[in-house]
């Protein structure tokens, strides 16, 4: 069936789909894709550049369409854990307030916090998983094999230095053995990402990999399916693609990562460099 010219039941079925998905994305729901657009608009789209990246109508929408900011009640929930959070004004009062942090229990086997590093009013974050070894030795995120092949993918690929972005994990403290961050830990350090994004103001956030996009859009979707699309966390543009250290172990998918960076250099207005490719 050609979904183009839908009947006019699927058509009816779908803007109330999307009618429901809007009202819950403007009850604070993060994580849910930015296509939601009537089959009508969808038809007047371009072709994705790429067909594998399924890029969606809200491309095309006026921003005002394709950003829902994260509702000021989520945020204060979050930040109340931690009062005096919101007053941090800066990323160094923000470093001074998570201190040695000891909120969680990373705390015993970590050698220090990775905070984050890189240009305090960047256009473009990254947000990785969470500390390695080299990192929690180093103090600074992705500084390792991973990390080479991130800085590779922002300075070949993309034309930019790595201190023109800012980089970030969603846990600061080394999990032990390099094992996935756990729930309390995630949950924990939460506030402190969330803040750093309110404090850089990225314009678009590319999120590194499973955990980084489950946890930033708070859903359990596996990344082969959220990657190359458009998200939103708290109002900000948000590309989820394959983390480095998949690619080292998979470099036939370093494909599909180079046509998300494309999207993310469209996004930002910067030219795709043609013979980029990291
Ligand atoms: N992997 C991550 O997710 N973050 C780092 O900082 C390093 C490796």
């Amino acid at each position: 069936m050609d979904r183009r010219t839908p009947s006019p039941e699927r058509r009816l079925l779908f803007d109330t789909l999307c009618d429901y998905v809007e009202q819950i994305r403007s009850e604070g729901m993060e994580g849910l894709p930015l296509g939601t657009t009537s089959p009508a608009r969808i038809a007047q789209t371009r072709e994705p550049a790429h067909p594998e990246t399924r890029e969606t109508a809200a491309i095309d929408a006026p921003a005002s369409d394709r950003i829902v900011p994260k509702t000021q009640i989520e945020t204060e929930q979050m930040f109340s854990r931690y009062p005096g959070l919101e007053k941090t004004t800066t990323l160094e009062e923000l470093r001074e307030f998570i201190g040695d942090c000891e909120r969680c229990k990373l705390c015993k086997s970590r050698t220090q916090v990775v905070f984050g590093v890189g240009n305090s009013k960047a256009e473009l974050m990254f947000v990785g998983e969470g500390p390695g070894a080299e990192e929690d030795a180093r103090g600074e995120p992705f500084v390792g094999r991973a990390g080479q092949l991130l800085t590779d993918i922002i300075e070949r690929g993309m034309g930019m230095k790595r201190s023109d972005v800012y980089i970030a994990n969603v846990v600061k403290c080394r999990p032990p053995g390099n094992r996935n961050p756990e729930p309390d830990e995630v949950a924990a350090c939460e506030p402190f990402l969330a803040r750093q994004v309110e404090l850089v103001k990225p314009r678009v956030i590319v999120a590194l990999g499973t955990f980084a996009a489950q946890a930033l859009l708070r859903v359990k979707t596996p990344i082969s399916k959220l990657r190359g699309i458009w998200h939103e966390v708290g109002g900000v543009r948000t590309m989820p693609t394959f983390h480095p250290a998949y690619l080292l172990r998979n470099p036939g998918d370093k494909r599909l990562v180079w046509l998300d960076i494309q999207e993310v250099m469209k996004e930002l207005g910067r030219p795709v460099p043609r013979r980029g490719k990291p």
